[in-house]
């Protein structure tokens, strides 16, 4: 069979090794991988390089309005053409169903949102605000038949959060359709309170938004998802977790031997809470939910990660600029409350991440950074949302791959960036280690420092639920026909 492309001489990285071979694409797949390949019509040398898989992304609010009421400052084309550039080929974003919101029509008119501009390959989750019973028995389980078999839940903010009894009629049909139920999970009435206790005492300054998310209100809201999610058997999602004793949460549910899975961020990991401490509003640009926490819960993020307790990286990517149409939407000098949350980071996730777990070797790693580097950031995130041939270098695989240069040092500068978030939290971040070249489904979409893709080139991946949605088939007394006098409720 002839070779479309040969990628000559680099050094493959997988979740599992690292070796010396080529890379040969034909009709958009990896068609082999091995020493001396045969020729192919194109050849890209790789010497002296990694040849990786391409970034999965699986947390990124693109072309959204947010759960304040603001559109993102992206469009599918510029979030997706800035994921490229930092060596992604794969993004899954949101459908939000706000309150009142059709999902249905929610879903389809933020396709054709996504088929006009996205790049890279893509797929949605489906964030649930009006749970009514038009959603949760028609719409949904058609919607995951169709290939969403994600969705997103918020247990905070005051336009989408989910209440414990809606949540448990979200799992029940996430279960009985198979879809995986990811969740921001926070304690509501804790982050409310404290808000407007600091706001009438007169403590505005955007540094309180990280005093305002008491830190028991994350483990708090983990503890009551995964009850919820234990009494209906439904595997579980946490999204972004910050604290350490959020990871304890996490680490005891997973050793009772429950399908919890969880992510992290690189804000989460590089930033703490002294961040948002600037003069003037400049601490808003670092203001996310979550917010960072202290150097000890980064310690503990590293550990988990490195355990297996958090399973993936996302960058949470929520781009608002600094101005009147983001950060500052309410006025010059907003109270803390009134600043729309989220930072960019679907360019700059990779490059902290390879440099921390490759460049530095994360001491939690013990030598295998690199297989660390490809587990976290692509092939776990395929295997739990159920991406097939995608995340990882193997014969028949989607020949998504980008070439790392492992010796080039960039500093982070938001002009280097694509988004349109104009600021990033990582300026002046040193990082060694860069992705120069970035193939999607066989096409060059990232050489010589420009994007080749154009918008609309990026496929919609249809997924089923998978491995990670299945229920394990355990069921609590209360479920348990055999224990709960015969009822039938699942
Ligand atoms: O602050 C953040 N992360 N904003 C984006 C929305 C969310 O909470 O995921
Ligand atoms: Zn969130
Ligand atoms: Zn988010």
């Amino acid at each position: 069979m002839g070779y479309d492309l040969v990628i000559r001489g680099g050094t493959v990285g997988t979740a599992t090794g690292v070796f010396k071979a080529d890379v040969a694409i034909a009709d958009g797949k990896i068609a082999a991988i091995g020493v001396d390949l045969p020729a192919g019509e194109r050849e890209v040398s790789a010497h002296g390089k990694y040849v990786l898989p391409g970034g999965i992304d699986t947390h990124s609010h693109v072309e959204q309005v947010s759960a304040g009421g603001l559109l993102n400052a992206d469009t599918f084309e510029s979030a997706t053409t800035s994921a490229a550039f930092g060596g992604n080929t794969t993004l899954i974003s949101f459908a939000a169903q706000h309150r009142g919101l059709d999902l249905r029509k929610v879903v389809s008119d933020y396709s054709v949102l996504a088929e006009r501009g996205a790049l890279i390959d893509y797929a949605f989750h489906l964030i649930v605000a009006n749970p009514d019973r038009k959603t949760i028995e028609t719409d949904l389980p058609a919607l995951i038949s169709e290939g969403h078999a994600s969705i997103k839940i918020f247990m905070t903010y005051d336009l989408m959060k989910i209440d414990d009894e809606p949540l448990l009629d979200l799992l029940l049909t996430a279960r009985r359709n198979r879809a995986l139920v990811c969740v921001h999970a926070e304690n509501h009435g804790m982050i409310s309170w404290m808000g407007k206790k600091l706001v009438e005492k007169g403590y505005v300054h955007p540094k309180y938004h990280s005093i305002s998310h008491p830190r028991g209100s994350e483990p708090e809201a983990f503890n009551r998802l995964i009850a919820a999610a234990e009494l209906l058997d439904q595997p579980i999602m946490i999204f972004h977790v910050a604290t350490a004793e959020g990871v304890k949460v996490i680490r005891d549910a997973r050793d009772r031997g429950l399908k919890v899975f969880a992510e992290t961020c690189p804000q989460y990991l590089f930033m703490t809470k002294e961040d948002l401490d600037k003069p003037g509003m400049e601490g808003a640009k670092w203001m996310c939910s979550p917010p960072p926490r202290e150097a000890s819960d980064q310690q503990s993020l590293w550990q988990a990660l490195a355990l297996g307790d958090i399973q993936a990286i996302s960058s949470d990517h929520a781009p608002y600029r600094f101005d009147e149409s983001g950060k500052l939407s309410a006025g010059p000098s907003p109270n803390f409350k009134q600043i729309a949350n989220g930072l960019p980071g679907l360019e700059t996730r990779l490059p902290l991440m390879f440099d921390a777990l490759v460049s530095k070797g994360r001491p939690e790693f013990a030598g295998r950074g690199l297989e660390a580097f490809v587990q976290l950031t692509a092939t776990a995130p395929a295997a739990i949302y159920n991406l097939p041939g995608k995340g990882a270098i193997l014969p028949g695989y989607d020949a998504d791959m980008a070439i790392w240069d492992p010796e080039k040092t960039v500093t982070i500068t938001h002009e280097a960036m694509h988004d349109r978030t104009g600021f990033t939290p990582f300026e002046g971040f040193v990082v060694k280690g860069w992705p120069e070249r970035v193939f999607r489904r066989g096409d060059e979409i990232i050489a010589d420092g420009a994007c080749k893709a154009s918008p609309g080139s990026g496929r919609w991946l249809a997924r089923t639920g998978g491995i990670a949605a299945e229920p394990r088939g355990v069921l609590v007394a209360e479920m348990d026909p055999e224990r709960n006098f015969g009822a039938t409720l699942l």
